[in-house]
């Protein structure tokens, strides 16, 4: 048995500062994307066997050098608007190294503890929610909705006398769950987690704008009341994933009152969309939900696996998900317990969500907070918003791209259509043009569907996104589907 460690815990300069101009040189994404077409030799390299004697540190430096990072993904590059990602910028990126090492866990009365505080007190205000709510980092949008719809069920099922967090949900009563037909699958998950069912959440129809349809959801609680139906939550997406509407919240909270269920607010892309004056009003009525999620690892481009969840009231997110006092959680209130060396934990996070241990996320926003301020965020959401307005324009200019929606938030859906294909071979032709978009990676969109029609789907959140970007898209789908046209094969 060695008496010493076998993994280096002090060349800690040596091994980032080694690393660090191999991650300079990939973030200026230079040449084509062909880590995919590499694959084989890559994969050969890493698919080894579990090694019986440490290789050492120099032996996973030099692999991070030459075979990782340059082949990592690259959401980062100016041209990428897929999905809805991005790389993170300088600052969150120190951030989150600082706490990997600093603040690895966000408890006791510690700098990183305190900022977690700091930073959510910075992220409601910058989102116009109030000061009195409480919140909780979460590790991305799929758990701040699991942690918001978490809260809607404990007080949902307190309503009558049972807590769930301690029997689970009473027999013979039915719950729904009620969202746009666009609401995002997570939430049709986080119902399928808390044991409500996937079948509960009801997927009410959209309108021509692609926002929930109020007159059908109103329909729909009335008849659900007569067959004796319980509204669990109505769940409000503000910036959907497909398109970037926002549903009429100001009107689902007007039902929500009035049938006395929980309004949840899914912003995990969209919420930072409130920054920007032209569609502010959209928002209106976000003061009156019970809790609302949004995703600092999307808009604000902080370091993957940052959620936020607000919830009105603390006591519910509390009751929902405190762990029970034990003895070998130092701190937790155990009537009677020793005293322990770690009593003041500081704020009690461990509390609030399904996280006991966790990174300390808060750093990362604030670090972005700090650098950017209000100012520089929204001047990244309305030069986005722009981004997709000009996508729209460039799109209805062209006689040969076909506009398919009108943005709201930074998203535009578009298509290649010279009047002379069929529905199923405009598909074909698209398809294939974002293939070969993906292929050559100058531009990198994602795709989806708009009321049953291929569409190319840029979304900017991207800070790296530029106006000659957005150009440059229309211009190449302009390009390629008049190449592929001419060609024999459509
Ligand atoms: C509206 C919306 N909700 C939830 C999610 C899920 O977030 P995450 O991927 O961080 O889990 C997304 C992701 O794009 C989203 O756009």
């Amino acid at each position: 048995m060695n008496q010493v460690d076998s993994a280096d815990s002090e060349r800690i300069v040596e091994a980032i500062t080694g690393i660090l101009p191999v991650l300079e040189e990939f973030y200026k994404f230079e040449g084509p994307d062909e880590a995919a077409l590499r694959c084989a030799e890559w994969k050969a390299k890493l698919d080894v066997d579990l090694p019986e004697k440490g290789e050492g540190l120099n032996s996973v430096l030099n692999d991070l050098r030459d075979t990782v990072i340059p082949n990592g993904l690259r959401n980062g590059h100016p041209g990428f608007s897929g999905w809805v990602t991005t790389s993170p910028t300088t600052s969150g990126t120190a951030a989150h190294l600082a706490s990997a090492m600093a603040g690895s866990q966000r408890v006791w009365v510690q700098a990183f503890n305190f900022l977690e505080k700091v930073s959510l007190r910075w992220l409601a205000e910058l989102l116009g929610i109030s000061a009195q709510w409480g919140a909780t980092y979460t590790s991305g949008g799929s758990s701040a909705n699991l942690v918001g719809l978490g809260a809607a069920r404990q007080w949902a099922v307190e309503q009558i006398g049972v807590d769930p967090s301690m029997t689970g949900l009473p027999d013979g009563v039915e719950w729904r769950i009620y969202a746009s037909a666009e609401v995002h699958h997570v939430v049709n998950r986080a119902a399928a987690v808390l044991g409500i069912g996937r079948r509960s959440v009801v997927g009410i129809p959209v309108t021509s704008d692609h926002v929930l349809d109020i007159n059908i959801l109103r329909q729909r609680l009335a008849e659900d009341a007569v067959k004796g139906i319980r509204p669990m939550a109505l769940v409000a997406t503000a910036g959907t994933v497909n398109m970037g509407t926002v549903d009429p919240i100001s009107e689902m909270a007007d039902l929500a009152e009035e049938y006395g269920a929980w309004l949840h607010i899914d912003g995990a892309y969209g919420m930072f969309g409130r920054l920007d004056d032209r569609v502010r009003h959209l928002y209106d009525g976000i003061e009156r939900a019970d809790s609302v999620a949004a995703d600092p690892h999307k808009w604000l481009a902080a370091p993957l696996g940052n959620g936020v969840t607000f919830v009105r009231d603390i006591h519910i997110l509390r009751r929902t998900f405190t762990l029970e006092p034990a003895s070998y959680l130092e701190g937790s209130a155990i009537p009677d317990a020793p005293r322990s060396p770690f009593d003041n934990f500081g704020e009690a996070y461990h509390d609030l969500s399904v996280d006991q241990s966790a990174a300390s996320r808060g750093v990362a926003v604030w670090a972005i907070l700090k650098e950017m301020g209000i100012e520089g965020i929204k001047d990244r959401i309305i030069r986005h918003n722009s981004f997709a307005r000009l996508q729209a324009e460039l799109a209805s200019a062209d006689p040969k791209l076909e506009l398919l929606s009108t943005p709201v938030l930074s998203i535009c859906c578009f298509r290649y259509n010279d009047g002379t294909l069929s529905e199923s071979r405009l598909t074909d032709l698209n398809t294939r043009i974002a293939a070969d978009l993906r292929a050559e990676s100058n531009y990198v969109p994602s795709t989806t569907m708009v009321d049953g029609r291929y569409a190319i789907r840029p979304c900017y959140i991207n800070p790296r996104n530029r106006e000659e970007d957005v150009r440059g898209l229309a211009k190449r789908v302009r390009e390629l589907g008049d190449e592929l046209c001419h060609s024999s094969q459509f």
